[in-house]
């Protein structure tokens, strides 16, 4: 016997399905709400609101569980790379070899982006923040791939644009770096694989092909795999909504990139090396930081601490902390701030405060020292942060497209004035 829940209203008592996940998730099916009662239901922030049903992530907060199609992010980590888990994540399965090889190759032949592209990327202030770029580059391969924009297309057809997408990006993405250093860009080579390929474009040399270091290849197929995708957070959220106005995939993928930028999200990996950066000019008191954290009083936030979902450990955090150190050896490289993100860390997981809110290290706590050691600017780590994200954006504005989801269009409650008539301006 299928499982329901009764809501009364006034006189009326009403019985809505109720939908249990593969994870045994249960939800309360109330599109037929309005319909029957007239009411809507109001959740400033969507905390308690699934927006759809998925079959991309699985996260379970209480326990720090992150998988991809099933495939926990631990495994990933250490054993897949990025290129195979984006596949993984937009088509549903673990790549066999020659899948891999095709999808390697499709994309290694739509790395370059259109020459009056770099027109675009001229225009930019010198200084203007990477991701307000990548954002406006991104949409703007809708004018140089106009078959994108085209209505009803087919597998093949919408295929033909995530590959562009996925391509077109790495590119962008290094691009943006070089420039914002006045550096001659660097094109990409068909004979590298994805990571390798970005990695020559970014810190390469354009006169000759520098020897890529496996540490860096490591890393950042790490870092990316970490960041590919986690359900239906705040960017992704706005890339389905997006999309869902059948809007074509790369003006989609740019207003995700909008979204990630706010230091609410995305941004908080730049966020916490610049707090980690200004406790250090400080002094590197950290208790003195921690009581700022709780001060209400005190706009101060511990940047790259608490989570929507996640009220254990973040799954990610604890591999990038792990990683830290490790590159950070490899690489030789001493950076202070990493020692006062550990007291922030030590300090914080024994106080009250974030012990009853349940605030633990997130996936940005740490990853901005390591791009930091790899030779990054910290204005750049959202950028990076995209980067990851990018196939998980693609696999759910594909699902999303293929469960033929309606546009997204969520109602209120109205709080203004009621009717009233017009005031001439001479009695106002
Ligand atoms: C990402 O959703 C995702 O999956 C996102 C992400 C992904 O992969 O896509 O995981 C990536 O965005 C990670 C989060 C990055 N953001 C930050 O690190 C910014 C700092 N953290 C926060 O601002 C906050 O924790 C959020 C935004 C992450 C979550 O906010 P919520 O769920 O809306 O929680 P809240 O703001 O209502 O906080 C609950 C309580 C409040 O205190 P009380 O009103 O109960 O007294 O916890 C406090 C908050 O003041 N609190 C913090 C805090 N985070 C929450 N207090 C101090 N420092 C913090 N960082």
């Amino acid at each position: 016997m299928s499982e329901t829940a009764q809501i009364k209203l006034s006189e009326n008592t009403y019985d809505f399905p109720v939908i249990t996940g593969t994870e045994n998730e249960k939800a309360v099916d109330i599109s037929k709400l309005r319909d029957l009662s007239g009411y809507i239901t109001l959740d400033t922030g969507y905390k308690n609101t699934g927006a759809t049903k998925s079959a991309i992530t699985f996260l379970d907060g209480e326990k720090g569980i992150l998988r991809y199609r099933g495939y926990s992010i631990e495994q990933l980590a250490e054993k897949s790379n990025f290129i195979e888990v984006a596949f993984l994540l937009i088509y549903g399965e673990l790549p066999t070899e020659k899948q891999v090889a095709d999808f390697q190759n499709e994309i290694s032949h739509h790395t370059l982006v259109h020459e009056d592209m770099k027109k675009f990327f001229d225009g930019f202030p010198s200084h203007s923040h990477p991701m307000g770029q990548l954002g406006s580059l991104v949409c703007s391969l809708s004018a140089f791939y106009p078959e994108s924009l085209k209505l009803n297309q087919t597998e093949a057809e919408i295929n033909q644009t995530i590959i562009k997408m996925l391509a077109k990006m790495s590119t962008i993405v290094s691009w943006i770096y070089k420039k914002s250093f006045g550096h001659p860009v660097i094109y990409p080579k068909n004979k590298y694989d994805y990571v390798s390929n970005f990695l020559h474009m970014t810190f390469g040399q354009r006169t000759e092909d520098v020897e890529i270091d496996p540490v860096l290849v490591d890393v950042m197929n790490k870092l990316l795999i970490l960041h590919a995708d986690h359900e239906q957070n705040c960017s992704t959220s706005t890339v389905r909504i997006v999309g869902s106005s059948d809007c074509n995939l790369y003006a989609s993928i740019s207003a995700g990139i909008s979204a990630l930028w706010g230091p609410l999200h995305g941004g908080a990996n730049q966020a916490v090396i610049e707090m980690l950066e200004q406790i250090k000019e400080d002094g590197g008191d950290t208790q003195k930081w921690i009581a700022k954290a709780k001060d209400k009083n005190d706009p101060f936030r511990l940047m790259g601490f608490g989570h929507r979902v996640y009220k254990n450990f973040d799954p990610r955090a604890k591999i990038i902390k792990k990683a830290c150190d490790d590159v950070l050896e490899k690489l030789g490289v001493n950076d202070p701030v990493l020692e006062i993100a550990k007291q922030l860390e030590e300090v914080a997981l024994k106080d009250d405060y974030f012990v009853q809110r349940k605030l633990y290290p997130n996936v940005d706590f740490y990853s901005g020292i390591i791009y930091r050691a790899l030779g990054f600017p910290t204005d750049m780590f959202t950028v990076l942060f995209a980067l990851g994200r990018l196939p998980g954006w693609i696999a759910q504005w594909k699902e999303m497209k293929e469960n033929k989801e309606p546009i997204g269009r969520p109602r209120q409650v109205y709080t203004g004035y009621t009717e009233r008539d017009y005031v001439e301006m001479q009695a106002r």
